[in-house]
């Protein structure tokens, strides 16, 4: 592959992934050669610090710079939600690739917006949808389909953190309602992202969101600012396949760290996956001799691709940072021209159709489409 030059916008906690995962990349995955071009934050500082420390050429301070410069191939968007639909349109309109964190926008009509830009423009596009490039994931999903697990007569999955737990924690751009919803936004998108990863369309929702806490202060005031966004966000859906499930997004969950989870259930068989131990796939087989009926531990290794790209011993574990260099590798590979694998914009839009219908739901108190 020839070199693909690289401009990340954002320094925080998905600007460091992101860059991280580009200079990865090459060494793990043969023959992807990307390289970092340009940072922007729009704290110069930062900007300047993260050029300086992951290797990137450049820096600015205006991302307009970094998207109109010529050797710029991928924009990679890592700033608060409230940006990314801007950010992508002008990349779009430059002709070139996107690479965007999720949730894509405030709602779905900014997001369909996005995805039909970059589909009529033909550039490709990549969301920071990360756990589902886990293999154990991928295997999950082949297993449901082969019908391993027979006949799917539920799904349970949820997404639960503490960092908002706090009532004391101030008032940050995750509150701010013009960059969209809260809970079911930031951590339910990865749920739902999931549920459709491994089981297909969510056709219809009934949602009940509930903000917790009511007021947060404003950092460096005595000031508190009124809360319009959710905390905890419960839904019921109906799959497109005809089975149902539950979902929720909780990011005041006091003590769960990364309780990203789900349980599938079949009538053959049953598969329990949570993110906090990202290498175990549990699998309960119906029909087993009774003494030896129980869960079966699935541990990653190199007999799930890519896991023997990383490292060709078994048991020594994939991380966080792992998943977004396979995300990375599909991007390139993608555009290398390769076959998409997604999540792309419009995965995105899918996705943030079904927020979009449980903010419906929870406000009129009532089962909706998805649509
Ligand atoms: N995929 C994942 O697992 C995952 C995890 C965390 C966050 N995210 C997503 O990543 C995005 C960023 O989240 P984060 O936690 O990295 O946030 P963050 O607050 O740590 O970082 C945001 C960065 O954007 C910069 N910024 C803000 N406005 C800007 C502008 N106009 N121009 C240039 N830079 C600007 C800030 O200075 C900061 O460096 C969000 O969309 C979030 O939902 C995804």
């Amino acid at each position: 592959m020839r070199p693909i030059r690289v401009g990340v916008i954002g320094t925080g906690f998905m600007g460091r992934a992101h860059a991280l995962a580009y200079r990865a990349v090459s060494g793990i995955f043969p023959g992807l050669r990307p390289e970092l071009e340009v940072v922007a934050d729009i704290d110069e500082k930062a900007a300047a610090g993260a050029c300086q420390q992951l290797g990137f050429r450049r820096y600015t301070s205006d991302w307009k710079v970094l998207v109109a410069d010529p050797a710029v191939e991928i924009v990679s968007i890592t700033t608060p939600n409230v940006f990314h639909r801007e950010m992508t349109l002008a990349a779009v309109a430059a002709g070139k690739h996107v690479h965007c964190e999720k949730p894509i926008a405030p709602n779905a009509r900014d997001a369909r917006d996005m995805m039909e830009a970059a589909e009529a423009a033909g550039v490709v596009t990549q969301v920071g949808y990360n756990y589902i490039k886990n293999p154990l994931l991928g295997l999950a999903r082949e297993m449901i389909a082969n019908g391993e697990l027979g006949e799917i007569t539920g799904f349970r999955g949820i997404h639960a953190e503490d960092y908002m737990s706090n009532p004391e924690h101030p008032y940050s751009w995750r509150f701010d309602p013009s960059g969209g919803a809260g809970a079911i936004a930031d951590l339910g998108s990865h749920i739902i992202c999931m549920a459709r990863f491994l089981l297909g369309p969510i056709e219809e929702v009934m949602a009940d969101l509930e903000t917790v806490v009511k007021t947060r202060p404003v950092r460096g005031s005595a000031d508190r600012r009124p809360i319009e966004v959710d905390d905890i966000a419960r839904l019921t859906v109906r799959f497109a396949r005809g089975c149902r499930g539950s979902i929720e997004a909780n990011w005041v969950a006091t003590g769960r760290k990364m309780h990203l989870a789900f349980e599938v259930n079949g009538t053959k068989g049953t598969l329990v996956f949570n993110q906090e131990r990202l290498n175990e796939l549990h699998y309960y087989r119906a029909g087993r001799d009774p003494r030896h009926s129980g869960f079966l531990r699935i541990e990653t290794g190199p007999q799930h691709h890519p896991y023997g790209l990383f490292c060709v011993a078994p048991g020594h574990q994939l991380g966080f940072n792992d998943l977004k260099t396979i995300e990375v590798a599909d991007f390139l590979k993608a555009i290398d021209g390769g076959e998409p694998r997604g999540p792309d914009l419009r995965e995105a839009y899918e996705i943030q159709k079904v927020i979009d219908t449980a903010l419906v739901s929870s406000r009129e108190r009532q089962w909706k489409v998805v649509s």
